[in-house]
């Protein structure tokens, strides 16, 4: 995690070494779960924007709906659901007690869970910093691992290896980074993926790759603020409906009911660097609540998630989650799941 430093520079001279952080080695971002079954199945959930004055238990219930069809999903399918991943602006105006009531909540399903951050959950009463050091600290189904002394742009860079249990090999990493805010320096607008965390990205999987033969490993990634290129995707998708990944995606295109993306104005080429790496083939993310869609882009899936809670603004027939389905040949399908609030009030 870096952050921006307003010093004096004699001051800014004498704690240059402290304050520009520790660089850290990549497999010390890395965390790891295992793969049980032949399939490995990610919920994604997203915007769930919390706050004080919510009704959270109703949110919660309604959730929990979400969940519930996940986990009967899984198991009928004979595997489960492997992990629960929260794509950003999980709160908006919320306190400590409110995140820790989050946290409790996910946790209680006894299924690993892990989240990055938005746009939005800086608007709180807490500082990122006091949620990331909660999160570090959490135990229990939590997988999140921020190294907060780094000089790593963000609060939630890491990775979660996940391990093939029947040969105890690396089956796919799951890489989860921080979009970042605000940019308030060269435009007003939504920040990007800075060069450290690109850097950090390319270290990652390189480092991945020595630990596996030098083969590259496969790996999705999670973050909120799609990335530029999603505006191509989503133009490719309106010549070629049959791009489109999820299953209820294809009739939003038809509908037309999706909104622009919000994507940083400033193309910092994290996109270029992830296709020359050649080892991402999905990536999901959040931030516009209405658009719903999985978009086969020159090979990478490109996936908003389904917004999790009607907060802030959203579609009410649009509620609900995603199972990202990793199949055992590393393929991806989606078994997309809405619910209205009328089940649960
Ligand atoms: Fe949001």
């Amino acid at each position: 995690m870096r952050k921006g430093l307003f010093l004096f520079p004699s001051i800014a001279a004498l704690c240059v070494t402290a304050c520009a952080g520790i660089n850290h080695e990549p497999k010390d971002y890395v965390l790891q779960m295992q793969k049980e079954f032949t399939d490995f199945r990610i919920l994604q959930l997203t915007d769930t924007h919390i706050g004080d004055k919510d009704n959270a238990k109703l949110h919660y219930d309604f959730m929990d709906l979400t969940i519930e069809s996940a986990k009967k999903a899984a198991e009928d399918a004979g595997g489960k659901l492997d992990l629960i991943v929260v794509t950003g602006d999980v709160f908006t105006f919320a306190s400590k007690g409110t995140a820790k009531e989050f946290f409790k909540w996910l946790d209680g399903h006894n299924i690993p869970w892990t989240l990055t951050f938005g746009n939005h959950d800086e608007q709180c009463f807490f500082s990122i910093d006091w949620l990331t050091g909660v999160l570090n600290k959490y135990g229990s189904n939590c997988l999140f691992k921020d190294l907060q002394d780094d000089n790593i742009q963000g609060n939630s860079n890491f990775a979660i290896n996940v391990v093939d249990k029947a040969t105890n090999t690396l089956f796919e990493q799951l890489i989860v980074m921080d979009s970042n805010r605000y940019n308030y320096k060269g435009y007003f607008g939504y920040d990007y993926f800075h060069q450290d965390q690109i850097d950090w990205y390319e270290q990652l999987v390189k480092y991945t790759a020595t630990t596996n033969g030098n083969v590259v490993v496969p790996s999705l990634m999670f973050y909120h603020i799609p990335l530029p290129e999603v505006r191509d995707a989503w133009a490719a998708a309106q010549e070629d409906h049959s791009l489109i990944m999820n299953p209820t995606g294809e009739g939003i295109a038809e509908a037309q009911q999706n909104e622009e993306p919000c994507n940083p104005d400033y193309n910092s080429g994290f996109y270029q660097k992830i296709k020359e790496l050649n080892s991402t083939h999905g990536m999901f993310f959040g931030h516009d609540h209405i658009n719903n869609y999985v978009i086969n882009y020159d090979g990478i899936h490109f996936g908003y998630g389904i917004k999790a809670t009607d907060r802030v603004y959203a579609d009410d027939s649009l509620l609900g989650g995603r199972v990202i389905v990793l199949h055992n040949d590393h393929s991806l399908t989606y078994e997309d799941y809405y619910h209205t609030y009328a089940e649960v009030k």
